[in-house]
């Protein structure tokens, strides 16, 4: 089957090449409505598709953003993936999903990658201490903007959620529930937002003089994570009424782990998580957590990027979300 050219389109519509072009560019201001209303009826019929990468090279422009996210698997990043792209969508970009299982050198590749296909922007979600990401990116002058994951750099554009509010909401719901004995299980060390959740739990329980070290264990944002460190909560820690997870997924392992053990939830043990992605409200009991507007997160960071590519002015750098209790079934 020969392939559709532009060369068909202009013979058949009776109009040049550059004139075909110039449609599926976008560059059509000065071609009259019924001229371009027939090219695109005739590609229609042939079934053609625009090169693309040659439409890219002609308009500097490839209508297509990046997402870099560091784990696919967990549906926090799944959703704001979904939220990403309905924003990108209905201002006329697709997506190209990138998923770097937290891996630096992941990061770097995917973003030289994008790079190499024109990719007007991109969307990135660092897995760790990503500097030399943020500088690769910096380097090549492509509009990015941060989403939930903080970096300290004056010159990003960001938006993230106040972590540490959110863990204080939490540990004082506990308090004036009578709990005292409150294990907090942390994210992954390297993360800002680990350091931020971990801080807003551990001057909360100084403040009332409940504070201890033994009551502090390392997650690592995964279910197996999160059902490994439980397991290890069980064995090492004599007396305990609440587990507050950094995020959702490290507490569905724990529930798991603690009813095989006989637990009653809440009955014996309150558990809460972090981020309220949808399965939250579906597990038995429901779970009890810090929700992270994880749909505005990413519509806002998706918004945000388009206005720079767009070289708008006075494009706020910065934007914050509150999270917030959502009060269910496990506390
Ligand atoms: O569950 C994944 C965690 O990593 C979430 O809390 C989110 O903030 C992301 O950074």
């Amino acid at each position: 089957m020969k392939k559709v050219t532009i060369s068909d389109i202009a013979k058949l519509a009776g109009v040049s090449k550059a004139t075909v072009s110039m449609v599926f560019n976008n560059k059509d201001e000065n071609i009259s409505k019924e001229t371009r209303e027939r090219i695109l009826k005739i590609a229609k019929e042939l079934n053609y598709i625009p090169n693309s990468v040659a439409r890219s090279l002609a308009t500097n422009r490839s209508f297509s953003i990046g997402i870099i996210l560091p784990d696919i698997t967990n549906p926090f990043f799944s959703e704001i993936a979904r939220a990403i792209e309905d924003e990108a969508n209905s201002l006329g970009y697709n997506v190209v999903l990138c998923n770097t299982d937290n891996k630096i050198e992941k990061e770097e590749e995917y973003i030289k990658l994008l790079i190499s296909k024109l990719i007007d922007g991109i969307i990135f979600i660092a897995g760790g201490d990503s500097k030399k990401s943020i500088f690769l990116l910096k380097e090549k002058g492509i509009p990015f903007v941060l989403v939930d994951r903080y970096i300290e750099d004056k010159d990003i554009f960001g938006v993230f959620c106040k972590n540490y509010e959110g863990i204080v909401d939490g540990v004082e719901y506990l308090l004036n529930k009578g709990k005292r004995n409150i294990v907090f299980v942390k994210g992954p060390q390297k993360l800002e937002i680990s350091k931020q959740r971990f801080l807003g739990y551990k001057d909360t329980m100084q403040k009332y003089g409940l504070y201890s070290e033994e009551l502090v264990f390392q997650g690592d944002f995964t279910l197996e994570g999160g059902k490994k460190v439980t397991e290890d909560i069980i064995k090492n820690v004599k007396k305990f009424d609440s587990i507050f997870y950094s995020n959702d997924v490290m507490a569905f392992g724990g529930i798991k782990v603690l009813l095989k053990h006989g637990y009653k939830i809440p009955g014996d043990v309150n558990i809460i998580g972090f981020d309220d992605v949808q399965i939250s409200k579906f597990i038995e009991p429901e779970l009890t957590t810090i929700a992270q507007p994880i749909y505005e997160m990413g519509k806002s960071a998706c918004n945000l990027l388009i206005r720079l590519i767009n070289k708008e002015e006075n494009v706020e750098k910065i934007l914050y979300f509150r999270p917030k209790l959502i009060i269910r079934g496990t506390a």
